[in-house]
């Protein structure tokens, strides 16, 4: 059997693909993994019975169900989701959209996955484009979404040290350039792994470039606002028609449902939709039908503001507080987090890879996303590649402690006997 250069491509050993086996072999063996690796949210008792709530009004109400599961919804997806949304951010955010620019799509990662290589790879004059990061590390899903190979460029940041283990990063506007094989601009705020959130005046700068070059700007808002919220910091959130913001109802608690939604200009949205149309027919639709009732009360926004930001909030505080009592003593950087659900650990000078401490905590039953997976486009030479972790903090307290404590070990020995 041979396999085209696509199918080998696609099945190649993959940076997401490891996070999802491990995502996997976690849940078989719950009772002996601490599961600090993948990206599933934390399983909020009051948002979940708001869902089961939605879900039984669908069952009850004749013929609601029936229609949920028995029709394909349009290949732009769930129409009264996307009206109901749409009002939503006009009320929320001002933004000047109609329900033509808004389409769903199989979760956000395959937006992505449409959104990139619409805008880059080979164009018809026989060109090559790319989709710029402005800064690396980004979101590990990303990486091999190209149908074509290097797809991405990046840059290294400016890191900024808070204080003695507190650092951010910030887009090192220095270091990029829009040149004529950039097709699109992407960054995700917050941000996936670092728990970073770029300012409202990185945001503007990259917008003006964007605009300058007439090239979108992709915001990838799957943790932020208005839902679900989890950005602990005061931001401007923004659209234009030559922004893309792209949301997702996973972070709020629904990621099995796999809902991504596309804020585009309407060009780019029947573009979406007739993607959706040749991949899937159409985007599922049962978490439009449940989240829909919620989007038309407004009970989305309260939740995401009440419930969602400060559970995230105080696990957050709470994770590096322990972080840092276990690791004192060792020369440690963790990101500030500012928002999504991880801490992104850096540490300088590991004298092993994070590759390596990623399989050495494997073997003590604590799963992590090592940080090397984290550069796409990131050609150059960069110790610190290596040297981080991404530790997701949204499982129980007992977990993520017990997990946190391992990982403060293994890096402890890791410093004294290599
Ligand atoms: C930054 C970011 N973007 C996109 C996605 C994709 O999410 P989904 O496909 O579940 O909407 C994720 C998932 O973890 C993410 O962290």
């Amino acid at each position: 059997m041979k396999i085209s250069r696509f199918g080998k491509k696609i099945a190649e050993k993959s940076g997401i693909g490891q996070l999802m086996d491990d995502l996997a072999q976690a849940f078989l063996y719950s009772e002996q993994i601490l599961m600090l690796g993948g990206g599933n949210p934390a399983h909020i008792p009051e948002v979940q019975q708001y869902f089961r709530k939605s879900m039984t009004a669908l069952l009850e109400n004749e013929g609601d169900f029936e229609r949920a599961v028995g029709n394909y919804d349009p290949s732009q997806g769930n129409t009264a989701f996307i009206e109901a949304t749409c009002k939503l951010l006009r009320k929320e955010f001002d933004w000047d959209i109609k329900p033509k620019n808004i389409a769903l799509t199989n979760g956000s990662q395959s937006a992505f996955f449409i959104l990139f290589n619409i805008f880059a790879g080979e164009f018809e004059d026989g060109s090559r484009k790319k989709i710029l990061l402005p800064l690396a590390p980004e979101y590990i899903g990303y990486c091999d979404v190209g149908l074509v190979e290097d797809l991405f460029t990046s840059s290294k940041p400016e890191i900024e040290h808070i204080d003695e283990h507190i650092f951010k990063y910030h887009i090192d506007f220095d270091k990029i350039s829009v040149t004529e094989d950039i097709g699109a601009i992407c960054v995700s705020r917050p941000t996936n792994p670092t728990g970073n959130v770029l300012t409202d005046f990185e945001i503007e700068k990259l917008g003006d470039l964007a605009q300058a070059h007439d090239i979108p700007l992709i915001i990838d808002n799957a943790y932020g606002t208005p839902f679900p919220n989890i950005i602990f910091t005061d931001v401007k959130p923004i659209w234009n028609p030559q922004t893309i913001v792209i949301m997702s109802l996973s972070k709020l608690g629904l990621p099995a449902t796999r809902t991504g939604i596309v804020i585009a200009d309407e060009k780019i949205i029947s573009i979406v939709s007739k993607a959706n149309a040749v991949i899937s027919l159409a985007p599922p639709g049962l978490g439009a039908a449940i989240a829909t009732s919620l989007v038309r009360s407004g009970d989305i926004i309260r939740l995401s503001r009440d419930i969602i930001r400060p559970f995230y909030q105080t696990k957050a505080n709470e994770a590096l507080k322990q972080l840092t009592g276990f690791l004192d003593g060792t020369d440690f950087h963790i990101h500030k987090p500012e928002g999504a659900i991880f801490l992104w650990l850096w540490l300088r000078d590991l004298p092993i890879t994070s590759a390596e401490l990623y399989e050495r905590l494997k073997k003590r039953g604590v799963l992590v996303v090592p940080g090397h997976y984290f550069f796409p486009g990131l050609k150059e030479k960069w110790r610190h590649k290596n040297e981080c972790i991404r530790i997701n903090y949204s499982q129980d307290e007992k977990t993520v402690a017990s997990g946190l404590k391992i990982i403060a070990e293994e890096v402890k020995r890791a410093y004294r006997t290599t």
